[in-house]
């Protein structure tokens, strides 16, 4: 599609809100076949995503998500089979969908729960060895927001988002990047910053290097839920599909490498995800 990622990125936020109506048949058309071939992950992992119509108020029937989606019917799905970061290369590959569905102009929502026995795991036929940790709804927005959706949008802080000193490092985690510092990275850094997390958690963490961009996920105390699939790790993934594509039409190549800089001093529940390697 002829459009700039980077207002995609600055575009979206979650909309909790729909007409009630299916997607219109062009844009349907359009989403199905993104779907069917959404591009090869950084990991590679093994994934299919769907397009689920689950009736009227679907939402309705998602244990474990938080938030009260309205009006929605028509699902993104997505699956993934298990494998060494299964789930960061799910959360990219999902992402570049939600970032297609806005570009149709069409509201989205992230939602993570307990899925397996619900009408999403049935109508995309899961199988044994495969994960559905979320689903999205993707719908014609109302013309308004419910007020239960906007009040949750303001209660979640849902517009916040850690300032950069929190975020993103040179060299090792006790000296910030600076925007001026980052130069022409600053865009794609700025667009890690404004990505959806998990309960807006933001647990991305990065240090600028001589080598490229290690990113590193900071896990929240708190967040490790049982019965859910670690949404975290999704959270990097996002981050990796904003930084690459947002790099990319900056000019900016690269490629994701695993490549641990091993730095001494980590913060507190802080592991390597992965690098991003400039070609220089
Ligand atoms: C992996 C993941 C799971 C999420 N699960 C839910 C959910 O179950 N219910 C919900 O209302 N929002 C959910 N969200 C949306 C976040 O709350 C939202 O992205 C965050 O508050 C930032 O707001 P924004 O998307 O408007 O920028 C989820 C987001 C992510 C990335």
């Amino acid at each position: 599609m002829d459009v700039s990622v980077i207002d995609l990125i600055e575009k979206r936020c979650s909309w909790r809100s729909f007409s009630g109506a299916s997607l219109p048949v062009d844009a349907k058309q359009k989403m199905e076949e993104f779907l069917a071939d959404p591009g090869t992950p950084p990991f590679r992992s093994q994934t299919r995503f769907e397009l689920v119509d689950a009736g009227v108020d679907g939402a309705k029937r998602v244990p474990g998500t938080y938030g009260v989606i309205k009006g929605a019917r028509d699902f993104i799905v997505g699956v993934v089979k298990p494998g060494p970061n299964n789930l960061e290369d799910y959360g990219y590959l999902f992402e570049k969908a939600i970032l297609f569905a806005t570009a149709l102009d069409l509201g989205t929502c992230w939602m993570g729960g307990t899925l397996r026995h619900t009408i999403f795991a049935e109508k995309i036929r899961l199988q044994k060895d495969e994960v559905l940790p979320c689903i999205c709804p993707v719908g014609l927005r109302a013309p308004r927001k419910t007020l239960v959706d906007a009040m949750f949008a303001a209660g979640a802080g849902s517009k916040k988002r850690k300032a950069w000193p929190e975020l993103f490092f040179h060299n090792d985690f006790s000296s910030p990047l600076t925007q001026k510092a980052a130069g022409e990275y600053s865009t794609p850094l700025e667009m890690v910053r404004l990505a959806p997390s998990a309960s807006n958690r933001q647990p991305w963490r990065i240090i600028d290097s001589d080598s490229g961009f290690h990113l590193f996920l900071t896990r929240n105390k708190a967040y490790k839920n049982i019965f859910k699939a670690d949404l975290q790790r999704i959270d990097m993934g996002i981050a990796m599909c904003h930084f690459e594509l947002s790099a990319r039409e900056k000019g900016l190549e690269g490629r994701w490498t695993e490549s641990d800089p091993k730095i001494s001093r980590t913060p507190e529940r802080t592991e390597y995800v992965a690098t991003w390697e400039i070609n220089r």
